[in-house]
Formats: structure tokens, sequence, C-alpha cells
């Protein structure tokens, strides 16, 4: 099948092409079951150099591929062209500045993720037998959806609370949060708590629910960000109070 992609460019570095702009291109001979990035390969590598993406594993694992595919938030590597038709239209993910073509500039996303502390605390020595800090099933059950975030920032790019404050610390930055604040094991929930209830924090998300389709993780993003907030309209660790840690 021919298949015609349509894609948003820019090039901050060149005057005439600083400005955003559409440009097509034809590919012949395309298989419905391949994916949208072996297509850009295709357009970067036969048709025009020039064409700047970020991507590295192809696999849906390193989620440096996010991109706007008609419309939608996903990954390149995770699309098939059966899924998107004959016509695609391709732009950066929204809300963070474009380097060039579908590059953005990822590090205010990741300053916002850094700000929730998303690492492990804990500052007890480690049991005397030598083994891991252990907990129950059900206490592990807690964040086991929130482990498997990579940071793509298909969520937060596709919230339009974040659209309209870019302060805002956005749904990746709550849900990597939420994996250590419901970790029974970890001693700074209350300390995760109080940077989100910043004015920028937590309550900023309207609970518009753009995020939880865009995740190509399939994380209940909204839920994740509703069991923060009940966290803190309770005033404490749920996950701690709630469960018990096995040391
Ligand atoms: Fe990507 Fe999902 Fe993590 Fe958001 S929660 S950054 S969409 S993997
Ligand atoms: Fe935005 Fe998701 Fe909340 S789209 S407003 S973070 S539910
Ligand atoms: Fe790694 Fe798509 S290239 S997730």
């Amino acid at each position: 099948m021919d298949v015609t992609f349509k894609i948003r460019r820019r090039n901050p570095d060149l005057p005439d092409l600083a400005k955003p702009y559409w440009q097509e291109f034809l590919l012949k001979d395309v298989d419905p079951t391949d994916r949208v990035l072996e297509m850009l390969h295709r357009i970067k590598w036969e048709q025009d150099g020039s064409l700047s993406l970020r991507r590295s594993c192809a696999h849906g694992v390193c989620g440096s591929d996010a991109m706007r595919i008609n419309g939608v938030n996903r990954l390149a590597c995770k699309i098939l062209i059966r899924d998107v038709g004959d016509k695609v239209q391709v732009e950066p993910i929204l809300g963070l500045p474009v380097i060039k073509d579908l590059i953005v500039d990822m590090e205010p996303f990741f300053d916002h993720y850094k700000q929730v502390m998303p690492f492990f605390v804990n500052d007890d020595p480690l049991p005397a037998d030598g083994r891991e800090r252990l907990q129950t099933q059900a206490d592990r059950e807690q964040f086991d959806d929130t482990t498997k975030c990579i940071l793509c920032a298909c969520c937060t790019t596709s919230c339009p609370s974040f659209w309209a404050n870019g302060h805002y610390v956005g749904p990746a930055a709550i849900v990597g949060a939420h994996r250590f604040i419901f970790d029974s094991r970890d001693q700074a929930g209350g300390e995760r708590l109080d940077i989100l209830s910043e004015p920028n924090g937590v309550w900023r998300c309207r609970t518009i629910f753009n995020c939880t389709p865009a995740c190509p993780r399939d994380i209940e993003v909204t839920k994740a960000i509703g069991e923060v907030k009940l966290a803190i309209r309770k005033g404490t660790n749920v996950g701690i109070i709630e469960t018990s840690a096995i040391h």
C-alpha cells in the first residue's frame, strides 16, 4: 500500500526553516504491519536525511520516541500502519520546546520528575541477616502499576492542565512519586506528599483523563493520581498505614 506522511517540521538553526511547517512524504510498498518508526526511518534514510527524531530501543522500552501521531500521543515504535491508515500526520509532543522537527527538549519534563524525589529512601540499617527489605505481596501490589513507567512523557504532554501551565508537575512525575509513596519500605512518603500539595502539584490535575489512554504502558495514570490526592487528604501515607512491611 501507499502511505502519505505529513510531518510537522522546524529547524531553528536555519532562518528559512525556523517557523514550523508541514512537509509531505509518499512511501510506497508499505506493509500494514510495518511500524510508524520504521516508516520514519525510511523517510530519513531514503528521502530526506535532515529529518530529526529521537529513538533508541525500537521496542517500546526506552520511551524516547513519543510523538503525536494522528493527533494522539504514541510511541512510534509501538504503532503499526494498519492502526493509523494510509494518511499519517506526525508532530512533536505538545507543551515542551521543540529543538528540531520531532525532537523536543525533555529537560523541563525531567526537572518536574526530579522534584518529587523519585528514589527509595530508608535510613534504617539493612536486616542483620543480610536479606533484602522484604514486604508482603499485598504491599508490593499497591505500587506495581506505577513501576512500569518508562518516562516517555506521553501522559504529561497530553494533559491540558500541563499545556495551560508548564509549571504543573504533571502526571508522569506523580506516577513516579506514587511508586515510592505507596512502597511500605520507603520512609519519605510524607515529604513527597508535601511536595505534591504545593500549588503546582497534584491539585492542578482536573481529572481530564487524557493521560491514561496516552500511556503506552497501560498504567492507570488517573487512578494513581487519585490515590495520591486521597493520601494527601488523609494527611498521611496510606500505603504505610494500611499495610504491614516485613523487615
Ligand atoms: Fe509514559 Fe505512562 Fe510513564 Fe506517563 S506514566 S511517562 S505515559 S510510561
Ligand atoms: Fe491531566 Fe490526566 Fe489530570 S490529563 S488533568 S493529569 S487526569
Ligand atoms: Fe524505545 Fe520506542 S524507541 S520506546
